[in-house]
């Protein structure tokens, strides 16, 4: 297997592959523009008032004092903002109820001529509550766990193939043991921001910072219940998302209110210090994880349990077991998801939801059973492989993760055999490595497309793909380019607007494969037409129009398909201070064919630099008498940073996988963060001997 780093050199006479970045420019130099940096003459500016308690009623409002602000325009209250329609999403159901359902809520909504008034405004809104007894810990007076209910969203009673527990019982070898992620927030780099305005035709009119504006769209439709058509929703450079821009957010709902009740365009761009209550955030999971194997190490009872929460006004539950269906073949298999209902702040999406959370605990666990049965972990993993999906008994498309682990030991200098905890010291410093295994699904959605081909021989491809920093628009030309054989700067790709042709959310990793499929047909499609020609364009131009739903339909459910991965890490820890460094994360990746490898590499590094944060720094703390989490900036919310992952390097498998769409593309976007944090534990646990079971990983949990 060949694992470049740098397009491999046949490739650089085609688009593809090519180490670039188109919208790189715009970016660095301000040219691009994000949400608020829309400025329609007359714009104001909103600021949210978050409800102050975590439960209860609104008994009064006073706006006296805030409407006397000087700037100061309107407060929205659910006493007097526009009445909306129904959506799924309750979350979005803003300012229509006197209720409030956790801590952060909003309760009222100022306008003013500047920032510093709306903030002067909202700040001055007097609001008295009637609390009532809010729960946001499971704990003594949560509901017991015989009342916890199953939460897998696609098997309502949980999901199980033989007899685990006698399974298990009879083991020679078992594990046995609970893994403990605390609540986990997103902080993209631009917070979530929205630039409304209403034409005098009735037009709305939204500039969002969203993973999908097709989707923001048909839920202001639904909310402000107009035709779709009567609504555009631009977001058209995205500063990161996460999955917390994966949905509509009550900003954009707000922003839209105000601009139509008081006639003019409406900037709300939310303070970070409001983020971590009404975007969407990771639930914290208790994951009980029991392995029964054979002394050399075959698996055969495996049991990944979580207990978790969601909120009275949210469904979302961390699919976290999930993954632990897939890894590894076994006889007997046991997942299951219970969750009751807390008065917090609605979890939701938050970088590879379900598997990142799962994978932590699943991966530890197998360390834990290489250390019991004495063997390497590397290769109790290849013991384990199925041939087959041991969730849905399909063939997978493709699955490498046996040379992922291969070449990712290989690259890393690997040193097979047992753990041999605190062996290796460099003066007080105790060293020590660790691998894990990632998996994240390989999913593709429908998705429309345009092409245009002008009589000067440029193209212009449409379609409402989203870039959130990723650099969409590069790799969906260099398709286009490739099926049409012209230079790159010949294609201009228009994306990130609702008026485009229709094109699925920037999430779950399904983006490049589902707008790129629909490019790549569109522009086959634009070849023909260009070959019917004889290669001329004609004086008109040409143009076509794709959409790929029956191609989509036609390949799922033949296959399991799935990207897969292996992260190997080396920590040091200090023997007397207890603090971990991480030295060095190597990542290898079969996730189908690499695009780009420059946007590719960004890609995977980033998720593993998410996935080393939260293995020893991210944290979010409940507080039960206040009611939300207390970490509330970047300052108490630590992400990590260059200087926390001084040596990280991403490689790939060339990966060939005929199943999947007509370019062999699986997505990227989160499987760099599955699997991080369980390498980097395993790694402290074959420094140090002390196994660490609960994230992140502190002083504390080592002294
Ligand atoms: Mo991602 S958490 O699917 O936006």
């Amino acid at each position: 297997m060949n694992c470049p780093t740098s397009p491999t050199p046949q490739r650089t006479t085609t688009a593809t592959g090519a180490p670039v970045r188109a919208e790189g420019r715009d970016k660095v130099t301000g040219a691009a523009r994000y949400a608020a940096e829309y400025a329609p003459d007359a714009r104001l500016y909103a600021c949210p008032v978050p409800a102050a308690i975590a439960r209860g009623k609104i008994v009064a409002i006073d706006c006296g004092r805030a409407l006397a602000e000087p700037g100061a325009l309107a407060v929205l209250t659910h006493e007097n903002a526009p009445r909306l329609g129904e959506t799924g999403d309750r979350t979005l159901a803003v300012l229509q109820s006197p209720w409030i359902a956790h801590r952060g809520q909003y309760v009222a909504l100022a306008v003013a001529e500047s920032l510093e008034a709306a903030r002067a405004a909202a700040t001055a809104v007097r609001v008295e509550y009637a609390p009532e007894h809010h729960q946001v810990l499971p704990g003594p007076d949560h509901p017991d766990s015989s009342v916890l209910e199953e939460a897998d969203d696609d098997a309502p009673e949980g999901w199980q193939r033989g007899d685990v527990d006698r399974a298990h019982a009879a083991a020679e070898v078992r594990v046995d043991a609970v893994y403990r992620i605390p609540a986990l927030h997103n902080h993209p780099m631009e917070p979530h921001a929205a630039t409304a305005l209403w034409t005098d035709g009735g037009r709305l009119v939204v500039h969002d910072s969203s993973q999908g504006a097709g989707w923001v769209r048909q839920t202001l439709s639904e909310l402000f219940e107009m035709d779709r058509d009567r609504i555009t929703v631009v977001s058209e450079h995205v500063g990161g998302g996460f999955g917390s821009k994966g949905t509509t957010r009550p900003h954009a709902v707000l922003a839209a209110m105000a601009a139509r009740h008081v006639g003019r365009p409406v900037t709300l761009a939310l303070p970070r210090n409001q983020m971590a209550a009404v975007v969407g955030y990771r639930a914290a999971t208790e994951q009980h994880v029991r392995i029964g194997a054979t002394a050399d190490g075959r698996i055969s009872a495996l049991a990944h349990e979580v207990v978790s929460y969601h909120s009275t006004i949210g469904d979302f539950v961390e699919q976290a077991a999930k993954p632990a269906r897939s890894m590894y073949a076994s006889p007997h298999s046991r997942t299951s998801h219970r969750v009751g209902p807390l008065d917090v702040p609605p979890p939701s999406w938050m970088r590879a939801p379900g598997e990142c959370s799962g994978m932590f605990a699943l991966e530890s666990a197998m360390d834990e059973l290489a250390v019991a049965c004495g063997l390497d972990p590397v290769e109790l993993r290849i013991r384990n492989e199925p041939d087959r999906d041991p969730a849905s008994g399909l063939p997978y498309s493709s699955r490498h993760l046996v040379e992922c682990l291969r070449e990712g030991a290989r690259r890393f200098g690997w040193t097979a055999g047992p753990r041999r905890p605190g062996t290796r010291t460099e003066g007080r410093l105790l060293i020590g490595t660790g691998v894990a295994a990632s998996t994240y699904p390989a999913d593709v959605e429908p998705s429309e497309a345009e092409a245009h081909a002008d009589a000067s021989g440029n193209v212009r491809i449409l379609l409402n793909a989203t870039d959130i920093g990723t650099g969409a628009r590069t790799v969906l030309a260099q398709i286009a380019a490739d099926v049409l054989d012209v230079p790159l700067d010949r294609v201009r790709i228009e994306i990130g607007s609702s008026d485009l042709p229709y094109a699925p959310i920037a999430g779950g990793s399904t983006g490049t494969a589902s707008w790129g499929w629909a490019v790549h047909k569109a522009a086959v499609a634009l070849a023909a037409q260009l070959a019917d020609h004889q290669g001329r364009f004609l004086a008109g131009g040409l143009r076509v129009s794709v959409n790929t739903e029956d191609d989509v339909a036609a390949r799922s459910a033949q296959y399991a398909r799935r990207s897969f991965g292996a992260q190997f890490a080396e920590v040091q820890v200090d023997r007397d201070t207890g603090e971990t460094r991480l030295r060095r994360l190597l990542g290898v990746f079969a996730a189908g064919r690499i695009l780009n490898a420059r946007t590719a590499r960004s890609q995977f590094i980033g998720g593993m630099t998410m996935g080393a944060s939260m293995a020893l720094l991210e944290h979010s703390t409940m507080d039960p008498a206040f009611g939300d989490h207390a970490e509330r900036d970047l300052a108490s919310y630590h992400v990590a940073v260059a200087a926390d992952v001084p040596d990280i390097q991403a490689y790939w498998i060339e990966e060939e996988d005929p199943h999947l769409n007509p370019l062999g593309v699986k997505g990227i976007g989160e499987i760099g963060i599955v699997g991080t944090a369980a390498a980097v534990a395993n790694a402290v646990y074959d420094a140090t001997g002390v196994r660490v079971r609960t994230l992140p990983i502190r002083v504390e949990s080592l002294l």
